[in-house]
This record gives structure tokens, C-alpha cells and sequence, in this order.
């Protein structure tokens, strides 16, 4: 069994088979954004699908929400990215490219995510030794300065009073503006969970490696709210339930591991933090981050209560977030807006968060890569990826085995009556041999075919992807077959 060991590969393979195209390509390209193309576009919304199916629709302790990616600045000054969201950098002063100071410092850990700015300005940078990336001039590098990762825009049209706003680095702070929302309007109670799907941006100083690190992408998220005292119960649950998500939807666990984060690189909020760490095909140290579940504690319910009592300044500041200092928690703070009362036991508390955080772009090259194989079959190479059912963006392709108007009838009817159930993709064109060899590529679990024997009969083939073993269906029990082999 053949695997993908070079991110090349992938990148290739998603070009040539329609799963994702580089953005603006016909203007050269923008360097780390990409579009999904028909099939990568299935693939992405079955990774959706399947994460809000698990931690949504079958549970009865999360609800789902969508939040707008503009929110007050305020947000973002509360959540504390307006003041420590940055990269430390250093410029070469040849060439003027700039580099985050620990990728210059280790490169086994160029795609290691952000460190804490406190933590990396304390710390002691020697450059002299330093290579750029970029020229390849040694130790000529400014000092080490933060770089802001939170993209900026101007909302209104009129010059007085258009304002500055943010486009959300992440989707949870949406989630912590809407607690008393929730709370209000449904049935919630403590413990639940808040889920949302969305896109994210962060000005990445590095991005490289493909979707594993852009500008603009996709996060899921749960803030999930507990009682102080059972959280750290709630977080080795959660972590047992996101690492078994990968691995029910095919990921192999070889694949797969726990990285506990350093005290020194815990961000400002957390009291604990784990990644879900895949083993993808690029780094020398190859283990990455493919999802985070941190213990934020009350952090941001706190901090939002700051926030609100901080408006007024704010107005009279002209909201400039720089001259604005967040006003210090009320000494009734627990029994601020953001509060929980729990009927039951007649107390009044701020919710602990754990929070699992997942990307799904870098969801999809981790089910890609995974799902990639090859195999001799009489001399020629097969290169397939081995899907799970729910995520395959097409779950079943009909042929007709050739161009006869009898067969081809059927065929489409029978490719119509699927289409209620899953994808599926009506091919006439070529020799059926090629056209499974595409379906293979594309990932498909099963391939219908109409032959003269359907005439006689009316059985088809069903060729299943990853044995190719085929067997005959009687029409009129084909979908019940296919529903119980996808298990949809
Ligand atoms: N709310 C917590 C948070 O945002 P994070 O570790 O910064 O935590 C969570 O991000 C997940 O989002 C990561 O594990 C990764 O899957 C994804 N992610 C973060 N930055 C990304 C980027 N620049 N490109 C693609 N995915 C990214």
C-alpha cells in the first residue's frame, strides 16, 4: 500500500480531480487562499454534516447557532485578541521579508501554531545566527517586533462615522456574546454546549503547506458550559469524543495523537489545553495540529461582563480600542449578566468553558490524505481514496455498460431514483474500466452498471470501491442495498 509522502501529491491530486483549485488562478493566484471545486465542495459539506450530526443532532446538550463574522470591536478588546493576537517577527534587512521569530529559531516547528506574545516578547531572541528564509543573509535581522494577526476593515459610508471592525480570528467570541441569547430563548440548562460552523481569517505571517494553514477558513467550534468543579470531568469527555470522531469517520489511529500543550504555551485563557494531532505528510516533525480543546475556565464570560460596563468609554473614546482600558469585574461579579442561576440547587455562578475547536479545511486534507492509496491490479496502478461512506462527495456513480439507448434509459432512471438518497453521478462516456478507475479517484464507494443482462433479468452490477468485488442487485432492491452498505 502506497501512501501520500509528499504534500505535492495531494496538492496534485486535488488539482486533477476537481476537489480544490488555487483562488484567482487566471490572475496567477493568491498566494494562500484556494476555492473547492465540484467535488472538493461535497466533501467539504460532508465534513460539516458529519460534525454537526455528532455534536448536535445527536445530542440533547448542544444547539447549534451562526453568528456574523463583523462584531463590535469591543469583542475583540474584551476577548483580549485586539491587545496580545499577534505574532513576534523579526525583517531581514536585505530583503525585507518578514519571519515569525520561532520559525527562524527551530525550523522543525514552522508550522507549530501561535505562541503567546507575553511569553515570546519576555523570552530571548538571539538572531546573529539566523538565516532568512526569504535571501539567505545570515543574523541581519531587525529586533523582533509583534505582528497583529486580525484583519481590519472600515464599516459605513460616511467619513464621520464609518468605523473600524474586525473580521473574527475565531468563531467562538460569537458564541460568548450570544450566552444570555441562548439561555433566554430556548431550555437549555447547565451543563450544554453552543456549536457553531463558520469562517475564520488571521493574517498568518507563514501560511505554506497547502489549506493546512491559510488566511480565510473554516472553523467548528462547541463552547461547552459547565458548572465550576465538573470541568475538568467535561474536558476528558470531550477529548475522548473529538479523538474518536476522526477515527469512526476512517482516520487510522496510527495516525493520531494527544499533544498535552507546555504551561508556557497555554494561551492567556486557558487553564489546560490538547491537540488532536495528525500525521500529515509535510514538517520534519510531520505531527500537526488538526484540532484544540482547551479548559478557557470563566475567562471570556468575565471578560465580556468587563466589556459591557467598558461602553460608555468606548463612545467616548470614539472607539479607539487603543485608548481604552477595560473596566475593572464588578464586585458582585458573579451575578453579572452573563451569570447562570441553577434553579435546582439555588445558586448563581459564571460557567466554566471547554471549548473543542476544530478546522475544518484542515479536517479535509486530513481525511484526504488518510483516505489516499494505491495498488498494483493486473500490472497498472490504481490510486483511489478510501472514503468513509459519509464523507465520499459522491456516494454512487451509474453507467450504462455501453452507448445503447435501452440501457442508457435505464440507467438514468435508476440514477434519478438514487438521487433522492446521496450524490450520484450519471457516466456514459468511455470504457467502463476507465470509468471506474475515475470513480476510484474520486473516492466513490460504489458503482452501478447496465448491462444486456438488466434486460433479461433486471439485476445490475454493484462494484464495491476498495475490494472491487461486484455482485448483481435486482432493481427493485438497489436502493435498499445501497442504503444499508452506505448506512444512510
Ligand atoms: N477558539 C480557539 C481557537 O481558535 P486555534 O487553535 O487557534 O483555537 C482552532 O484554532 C483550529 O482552527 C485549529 O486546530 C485548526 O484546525 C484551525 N485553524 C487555526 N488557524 C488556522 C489557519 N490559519 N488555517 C487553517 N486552519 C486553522
Amino acid at each position: 500500500m502506497a501512501k501520500i509522502t509528499k504534500l505535492d501529491d495531494i496538492v496534485s491530486l486535488c488539482k486533477r480531480r476537481g476537489f480544490i483549485f488555487q483562488s484567482s488562478e487566471i490572475y496567477g493566484g493568491l498566494a494562500s487562499c484556494y476555492d473547492y471545486g465540484p467535488l472538493g465542495v461535497e466533501l467539504k459539506r460532508n465534513v460539516r454534516e458529519a460534525w454537526w450530526k455528532d455534536v448536535v443532532r445527536m445530542r440533547d446538550d448542544v444547539v447549534g447557532l451562526d453568528c456574523s463574522i463583523l462584531m463590535h470591536p469591543l469583542v475583540w478588546k474584551a476577548s483580549g485578541h485586539a491587545d496580545k493576537f499577534a505574532d513576534l517577527i523579526a525583517e531581514c534587512k536585505k530583503c525585507n521579508t518578514r519571519t515569525r521569530v520561532d520559525h527562524l529559531k527551530d525550523h522543525a516547528e514552522e508550522h507549530a501554531e501561535h505562541v503567546d506574545i507575553d511569553t515570546a516578547m519576555a523570552a530571548e531572541h538571539d538572531l546573529s545566527g539566523k538565516v532568512c528564509p526569504s535571501c539567505g543573509k545570515v543574523g541581519n535581522f531587525t529586533e523582533p517586533m509583534p505582528f497583529k494577526l486580525m484583519f481590519e476593515t472600515q464599516m459605513g459610508a460616511n467619513v464621520d462615522d464609518s468605523m473600524t471592525l474586525y473580521l473574527r480570528p475565531e468563531t467562538a467570541q460569537g458564541i460568548f456574546a450570544n450566552f444570555r441569547n441562548v439561555l433566554d430563548t430556548t431550555r437549555v440548562k447547565i451543563p450544554f454546549g453552543i456549536a457553531q460552523i463558520g469562517k475564520s481569517f488571521r493574517n498568518e505571517v507563514t501560511t505554506k503547506a497547502f489549506i493546512f494553514r491559510t488566511r480565510e477558513f473554516e472553523q467548528a467550534e462547541i463552547e461547552f458550559f459547565c458548572e465550576p468543579g465538573t470541568d475538568e470531568d467535561w474536558y476528558e469527555d470531550w477529548k475522548e469524543k473529538r479523538f474518536n470522531w476522526y477515527v469512526d469517520l476512517g482516520i487510522k489511529k496510527e495516525n493520531l495523537r494527544f499533544r498535552d500543550h507546555d504551561p508556557d504555551e497555554l494561551a492567556h485563557y486557558a487553564k489546560a489545553c490538547v491537540d488532536v494531532e495528525y500525521k500529515f505528510p509535510f514538517g520534519s516533525g510531520d505531527w500537526q495540529e488538526l484540532e484544540g480543546i482547551a479548559n478557557r475556565t470563566d475567562y471570556d464570560l468575565r471578560q465580556h461582563q468587563r466589556g459591557m460596563r467598558t461602553l460608555n468609554d468606548w463612545y467616548e473614546k470614539k472607539g479607539d480600542l487603543t485608548a481604552i482600558t477595560l473596566k475593572d469585574e464588578a464586585e458582585d461579579n458573579h451575578k453579572g449578566p452573563l451569570s447562570y442561576f441553577d434553579e435546582q440547587e439555588k445558586k448563581r455562578y459564571i460557567p466554566y468553558v471547554i471549548e473543542p475547536s476544530a478546522g475544518i479545511d484542515r479536517s479535509v486534507l486530513a481525511f484526504l490524505v488518510d483516505a489516499y492509496d494505491e495498488e498494483e491490479v493486473k500490472g497498472a496502478t490504481r490510486n483511489l481514496l478510501r472514503f468513509h461512506p459519509a464523507l465520499a462527495p459522491t456516494k454512487v456513480a451509474v453507467f450504462p455498460l455501453v452507448k445503447k439507448n435501452c440501457l442508457q434509459n435505464i440507467a438514468h432512471n435508476i440514477s434519478n431514483d438514487l438521487k433522492k438518497y446521496f450524490t450520484c453521478f450519471y457516466d456514459q462516456k468511455g470504457a467502463v474500466g476507465r470509468r471506474y478507475r475515475r470513480q476510484d479517484e474520486a473516492g466513490t464507494p460504489y458503482c452501478v452498471t447496465v448491462d444486456g443482462q438488466t434486460l433479461e433479468d433486471k439485476t445490475v452490477t454493484v462494484r464495491d470501491r476498495d475490494s472491487m468485488e461486484q455482485i448483481r442487485v435486482s432493481t427493485d432492491q438497489l436502493t435498499a442495498h445501497l442504503r444499508e452498505k452506505l448506512e444512510l
